[in-house]
């Protein structure tokens, strides 16, 4: 049967999102707290004033503003997306032709996005630590003769912050553009900000920090570089129940950098825990997820899933992460539920 679908679309899975109804969600490295009763009474009381009749602002000065007076930019230097992933679908769409390099594993969006658009993607694989090699890296590069690379810092899935050295050096060594995916940030106490230039920019998301729901990423670079961009932006791509969200969340990144602080230190306590167990290899986290490798991936994930936990099972996608499972840090109760199912499955 001929169809209108082109055959390499057609062979592409699609981005595959389980159904998690009445669980634990702890795959999608969410923010398990959600708004405090009396903010929450306020910020409905903030979308009441939108005009839902009106198309939204387009331009979102205000908003761009105070992101960039949190960020230490200009309000030029900011572009808004629809979650970060419509960032890497509107820089990859942009930029000239050529290959996209990344690490692997890494987030999966990068080589999706790039293969949607035509654009050839080389990977260069993480040594077994999930350190990443430079040289390599830039060699593939320079083979490649790339026009964009991402690194995300923190990495998802593997958790672990690459050294600046490495990441500077490939700032400096690489023709291409360099983009720096900070989707982890809030929990890695580390910015690149300080880095960008003609060649490198910087790109966030608010999903992490517990507005998974509003879809809103930004990318941060060379006000030059942000104005062509921003001419494959969709207009109106930021809805205007998502405006008048975030320019009324903004003003609260106390109580969302208490969240966060909160999720780090129950990070750690999942750790400490884990690691107690014989049969778990746990990989050092500088974000709000651990990964751990286990005798059998599958075994732990079903097990888990049968005690009403959904996690996310690595084993399969990429050499490296043989037997290995990625489990987003929840609330104190979710991690002490999750941590009591894997004793219980390993003994
Ligand atoms: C490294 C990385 N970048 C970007 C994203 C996408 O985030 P957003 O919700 O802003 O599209 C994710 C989501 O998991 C991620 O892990």
């Amino acid at each position: 049967m001929t169809t209108m679908i082109r055959n390499d679309i057609k062979a592409l899975a699609a981005y595959h999102v389980p159904d998690s109804g009445g669980m634990i969600k702890l795959d999608a490295m969410e923010n398990p707290y959600n708004l405090p009763d009396e903010v929450r009474q306020e910020w409905l009381e903030k979308l009441a004033l939108v005009d839902l009749n009106r198309y939204p602002d387009s331009n979102m000065l205000l908003l761009r503003q105070k992101i960039a007076a949190r960020d230490g930019v200009e309000p030029e230097q900011v572009l808004l997306g629809n979650g970060s992933d419509e960032i890497i679908q509107m820089l990859l769409l942009a930029m000239n032709p050529g290959t996209c390099v990344v690490p692997r594993p890494t987030f999966v969006m990068y080589d999706m996005v790039s293969r949607w658009l035509k654009r050839p993607v080389a990977s260069v694989p993480l040594k077994d630590d999930f350190s990443l090699d430079a040289d390599y890296f830039l060699q593939v590069c320079g083979r490649e003769k790339a026009e964009i690379a991402f690194l995300a810092c923190p990495n998802n899935p593997t958790g672990n912050l690459w050294d600046e050295a490495v990441v500077q050096r490939i700032a400096r060594g690489m023709s291409g553009h360099l983009i720096i995916d900070e989707a982890y940030g809030p929990f890695s106490e580390h910015s690149y900000t300080s880095m960008i230039s003609t060649k490198v920019m910087v790109l966030r998301t608010f999903s992490k920090l517990g507005w998974a729901a509003l879809r809103l990423g930004y990318l941060l670079g060379d006000a030059e570089q942000i104005s062509q961009l921003n001419k494959v932006r969709m207009p109106y791509n930021i809805n205007g129940l998502t405006q008048a969200s975030a320019l009324f969340l903004l003003d609260k990144s106390e109580l969302f950098e208490q969240q966060a602080a909160m999720i780090c230190a129950e990070r750690e306590r999942v750790f400490e825990r884990l690691s107690r167990l014989d049969q778990v290899t746990l990989f050092p986290s500088k974000t709000n997820f651990l990964l751990l490798r286990v005798p059998d991936a599958g075994v732990l994930f079903d097990g888990l899933k049968k005690a009403g936990i959904l996690i996310k099972n690595m084993h399969g996608s990429d050499p490296l992460l043989t037997q290995c499972v990625r489990i987003t840090i929840g609330s104190k109760e979710e991690n002490s539920a999750v941590i009591a199912v894997i004793e219980e499955l390993l003994r």
